[in-house]
């Protein structure tokens, strides 16, 4: 199985180490599922002061990243010849969501990060980018952590890194939706039962239970959500016991958007 790749350009190494040497990234890397090479911008710069960033022409606060540095990087790392997909981290980006991360978890190229600063990268470096992603409406300090949120979701995706028994596809976001209620023991605290269903050892009626659950969940946290979703025959029939005129409402979207395909 070929390993997931993954290039990052950032001031701050130190942040993916510490992330990706924890748990089950860590696990992943170890049984090289995952490949992840954290370039430090720099070892990028030429003069003494190996200075990243610079004065703002027009004026103004803040500092912005230079682009030499991120030329020179991009230049050593293409060096391998592997073929990459070159991702700028920014709030103007593309908003990142699931069905981007299941795109990057198929894609056969490596995914190469820039990590941008908040005050500001130098303009003409998008010139080398095939992808601007934004993890959200906010601002961060940096792309670090956007990086490592697109890391550790695309990752889940791939094969072999989780177990069997918590793959990832049978997470109901997967589908689009919420995920279930979840219980440990013990069975009962401070009067609040866990639901009997659960220990009843019928596993037909367990995955109804939580089906149900997943969908009463969605409609009330993230209604937007089930106009996506991708339900089958059954969730309509949940859907209708649950809200019948919202199952009505979703069930038309979703054939104008068959009937528009
Ligand atoms: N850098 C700063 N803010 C960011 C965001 N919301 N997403 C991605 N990169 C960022």
């Amino acid at each position: 199985m070929k390993a997931m790749g993954f290039d990052v350009i950032t001031i701050f190494p130190e942040i993916f180490h510490a992330y990706l040497g924890e748990s089950i990234l860590k696990r992943a890397i170890q049984r090289r599922l995952l490949d992840v090479r954290v370039y430090n911008l720099r070892d990028f710069t030429t003069g003494k002061h190996r200075t990243v960033d610079d004065y703002p022409y027009g004026g103004g606060s803040g500092m912005v990243l230079k682009i030499e540095p991120v030329y020179n990087a991009l230049n050593s790392i293409k060096g391998d010849g592997a073929e990459r997909t070159v991702v700028l981290l920014s709030p103007q980006g593309k908003t990142y969501n699931q069905n981007m991360a299941e795109t990057f978890s198929t894609s056969s190229k490596r995914i190469l990060f820039i990590c941008g600063r908040y005050e500001g990268i130098d303009e003409r470096v998008r010139s080398f980018v095939d992808e601007e992603v934004s993890i959200g409406d906010y601002v961060l300090t940096g792309g670090e952590l956007a990086a490592l949120v697109i890391i550790d979701s695309v990752s889940r995706l791939m094969q072999g890194v989780l177990g069997d028994d918590e793959s990832a596809k049978e997470e109901s976001f997967t589908w689009g939706i919420l995920d279930y209620p979840h219980y440990t023991r013990p069975s009962e605290f401070m009067g609040m039962r866990v639901p009997d269903i659960l220990l009843s050892g019928n596993h037909k009626e367990i995955w109804r239970w939580r089906r149900t659950e997943a969908i009463r969940r969605t409609l009330q946290k993230r209604p937007d959500l089930l106009r996506k979703a991708r339900l089958n025959e059954e969730d309509y029939r949940i859907l209708k016991g649950l809200c019948p005129d919202e199952h009505k409402n979703i069930q038309n979207t979703h054939n104008m958007e068959v009937e528009n395909e």
